[in-house]
């Protein structure tokens, strides 16, 4: 069988709108490679910030140093062996010990008061240029009209210097209690953090660069990454951040897939179901309707009616709904609105969705297909939750609640698709040939040790 690529390319790119049909004019070789293609201009520092720099930042990704009671580092949720999130439904913070599945809710007074409310999203491919929309609700994105660059939870506070979106991301996981900086009476940047000082010089930001400053390690490393680093006076947790996401931008990106491969000129790289999959998913499907692009994301925000768990945001009549989108816009319009996620290793990535409601790649695609009664018939047996009673209590409260559960239903953008069998299956092949093998085994990621020398493993 032989593929018209070229109608295919149209197809997505009057879904896909402009951007792509710029992309499109730009290629000569329509045949072979097309507007897909990713190279290393569409990531930050054209894909090589400097090693220094890399290097600094996986230390600092796996090092506990950056929680307040020293005992959860950013890769506890967005761990190599877990393909950089952490394999729960929905993650379990600080006080906890264990990885991955296995990881335990604590013990004692350290035992976690709460589920983190959504699930840890991968981190691959977020240091190409056009994802300037982070967290599932877009609270944070790129603003040339804000001081720092980003409109922000911090908002002014969030300091200047900052070299791209996913440093500006990496500001915030230490000033949050439940993930990294423990609860008020535990230590002194919880008690910052609670109290929100996170710029001012006893803040969580100072806090932490005091502590970089006082290991010797940490003084090489920063010293040698950065030319405005003479000696440990002038490390800051802005210089942190830089580094923390130019080792994301390096380790994580994911542009070999079969679909890049296939996309570059190699026929052969797809299988032919897999082909056939991308004909539905840019044509019948209506995927790329939402999931456009290079990456398969339009970096917008849409209701699908998925199922929300856990203890939630704060929102609703209970105090445990996630209005999603609304959090950040203020209108009712947005509400259950979620970030249409990449589509990047998908099947590397479980469980899906924003609360991490689906077990199955499969029962993910699924849902899409005839979204309220999946929602009506979801299935709970699927989460992958630690198990504590109290915890257990808020993980399907809402979904109990019928007047929540229509609102939810109600909500969705999302249209009926009715596909065979078969068609299902041919879009998963599609959604399988988006893994990066590179992706599949990131152990070279991980530091045998860390300048702290606090334990790596847990
Ligand atoms: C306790 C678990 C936990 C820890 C620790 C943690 N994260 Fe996350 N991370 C999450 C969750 C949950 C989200 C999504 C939050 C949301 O959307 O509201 C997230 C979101 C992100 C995102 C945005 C991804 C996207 O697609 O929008 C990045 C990047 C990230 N984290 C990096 C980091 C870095 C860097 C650190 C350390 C400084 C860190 N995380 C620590 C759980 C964690
Ligand atoms: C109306 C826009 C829209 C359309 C059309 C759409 N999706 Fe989605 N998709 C989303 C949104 C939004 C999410 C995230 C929902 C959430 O977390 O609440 C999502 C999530 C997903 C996920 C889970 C990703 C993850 O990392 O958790 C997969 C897989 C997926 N979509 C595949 C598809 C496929 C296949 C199709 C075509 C059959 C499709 N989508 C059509 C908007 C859409």
């Amino acid at each position: 069988m032989k593929l018209n690529l070229m109608s295919l390319i149209l197809a997505a790119a009057l879904v896909a709108g402009p951007a792509m049909a710029d992309r499109d004019d730009n290629d000569d070789d329509d045949d072979h490679g097309g507007p897909y293609t990713v190279s290393d201009s569409d990531y930050y520092f054209d894909g090589e910030p400097d090693p220094a720099k890399v290097e600094l930042g996986r230390n600092l990704f796996f090092d506990k140093i950056l929680s307040g009671n020293f005992n959860i580092s950013c890769a506890t949720c967005h761990h190599s062996l877990t393909d950089t999130g952490d394999g729960l439904s929905l993650p379990v913070g600080e006080g906890a010990t264990g990885l991955g599945v296995t990881r335990d809710l604590g013990r004692g007074s350290d035992a976690v008061h709460e589920r983190v409310p959504r699930n840890a999203p991968p981190v691959f491919n977020l240091g190409a240029r056009e994802f300037v929309v982070m967290f599932h609700d877009g609270r944070l994105t790129v603003d040339p009209s804000s001081p720092s660059g980003f409109a922000n939870p911090a908002g002014d506070d969030l300091p200047p210097g900052l070299d791209n979106i996913l440093a500006a991301q990496a500001m915030f996981p230490v000033t949050s209690g439940t993930e990294m900086a423990g609860q008020p009476g535990e230590n002194l940047i919880a008690d910052a953090a609670a109290q929100g000082d996170l710029a001012g010089p006893d803040g969580v930001w100072a806090q932490l660069a005091d502590r970089l400053r006082e290991i010797p390690g940490y003084i090489d490393l920063f010293v040698a990454a950065y030319g405005d680093i003479d000696d440990a006076n002038d490390i800051t947790y802005v210089h942190a951040a830089n580094a923390i996401a130019a080792f994301e931008t390096v380790s994580w990106r994911a542009d070999n897939s079969p679909y890049d491969r296939y996309l570059r000129g190699e026929r052969g790289a797809m299988s032919r179901n897999a082909v056939a999959g991308m004909r539905l998913f840019y044509g019948k499907a209506g995927c790329a309707g939402c999931h456009s692009g290079p990456f398969q994301t339009d970096h917008d925000f849409h209701s699908i009616a998925m199922p929300q768990i856990g203890p939630g945001k704060g929102d609703g009549v209970s105090g445990h709904e996630d209005f999603g989108r609304e959090r950040v816009t203020g209108r009712v319009a947005d509400r259950y609105r979620f970030r249409t996620p990449t589509l990047r290793n998908v099947a590397l990535t479980g469980p899906w969705g924003h609360s991490g409601a689906y077990g199955s790649l499969e029962a993910m695609v699924r849902h899409h297909l005839d979204p309220v009664n999946s929602f009506h018939s979801y299935d709970r047996t699927q989460v992958m939750l630690a198990s504590r009673a109290d915890l257990d209590a808020l993980d399907f409260l809402l979904l109990d609640d019928p007047a929540v559960s229509d609102a939810i239903a109600s909500s969705c953008d999302l249209h009926p698709v009715s596909l065979r069998p078969r068609q299902l299956r041919l879009l998963l092949d599609f959604l399988h040939a988006l893994t990066d093998p590179g992706s599949v085994d990131l152990r070279h990621d991980i530091p045998r040790q860390v300048p702290s020398g606090l334990p790596v493993f847990d």
